[in-house]
């Protein structure tokens, strides 16, 4: 069995930076090519492309098409399929907003669904046949903790993530009998992070700090812990990485339709 990742082509969503840029650097270690996407300034593109360059991609490209917009995700996808085929998507491009249902603007709601959900939709669409034609092919999703159990004041963003896990169980069944075990196969999982070290969570973690321990950082993050992620760590952006490019190994063959935990057993609980 090849289990190489040398020669395949990725494309990350949501990449120039956090758990998305991670998943890129992992890649490229595997010897993939990689198609870097998101939102940020020139400065971070070209770090980030020079960054999984340095680790071991055979070519980089940055795309900044704003997935919030079906007609946008489309040209990204026609750009990036007239280049070679894509043998790896990761939709990863995700936001947050925090607020109770009833104060939650209707307009942050759409922007969220629309970003952490149907973008996932679009992006599979486009990609998927192709990667049936050739036997082999791999979706990873980013959903989340809150894609499998719920918490308060994130009403849209844990309809999209829980939305996002039926989502790829749908395509996990439609292409499972897909390819053979030596092409590897076509495969749709998820990947549930609980607390991890990024933007995301730096925001809610100094909010939490500001409102209760006087800015106190350390102490924000150690409630929230406590909160939710029973092992009391934070992960680290890498350990979603690793994960991601396991699963697109050939032996990962026969792993598909799963939504895969790292949340130091919060959702255990
Ligand atoms: N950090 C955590 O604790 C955590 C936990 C569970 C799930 N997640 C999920 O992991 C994924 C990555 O999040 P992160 O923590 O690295 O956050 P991040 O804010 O650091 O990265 C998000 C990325 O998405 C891109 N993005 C956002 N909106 C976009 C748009 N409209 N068009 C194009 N790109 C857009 C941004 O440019 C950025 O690169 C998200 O889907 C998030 O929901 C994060």
């Amino acid at each position: 069995m090849n289990n190489s990742l040398q020669g395949r082509r990725a494309l990350v969503t949501g990449s120039l930076q956090g758990i998305g840029h991670a998943v890129a650097l992992a890649l490229a270690q595997e010897g993939c090519q990689i198609v870097l996407h998101g939102l940020g300034p020139q400065a971070l593109q070209d770090s980030a492309r020079q960054a999984v360059l340095a680790a071991g991609a055979p070519s980089a490209l940055v795309y900044t098409h704003d997935v919030s917009d079906p007609g946008e995700i489309a040209k990204l996808m026609a750009e990036v399929l007239a280049d070679g085929p894509l043998d790896i998507l990761v939709n990863n491009a995700g936001i947050q907003h925090v607020a109770p249902l009833a104060e939650m603007p209707d307009a942050m709601w759409d922007k969220i669904i629309a970003v952490d959900l149907s973008s996932s939709f679009h992006t599979m669409k486009a990609a998927m046949p192709a990667m049936a034609a050739r036997g082999y092919g791999r979706v990873v999703n980013i959903s989340s903790a809150h894609g499998l159990v719920a918490s308060v004041n994130k009403a849209p963003y844990v309809a999209a993530k829980f939305g996002l896990i039926g989502l790829s169980k749908v395509a996990a069944l439609e292409y499972a009998a897909v390819g053979n075990r030596e092409l590897g196969g076509v495969t749709v999982n998820c990947i549930c992070p609980g607390l991890t070290e990024t933007s995301i969570l730096t925001a809610q973690i100094k909010a939490r700090a500001d409102a209760s321990y006087g800015g106190d950082l350390d102490a924000g993050a150690l409630d929230f812990l406590k909160e939710k992620q029973p092992s009391l760590r934070i992960s680290k952006p890498a350990e979603i990485g690793q994960m991601v490019a396991w699963l697109c190994h050939p032996i990962a063959h026969n792993i598909t339709g799963t939504a895969i935990p790292i949340d130091g057993g919060w959702t255990s609980q």
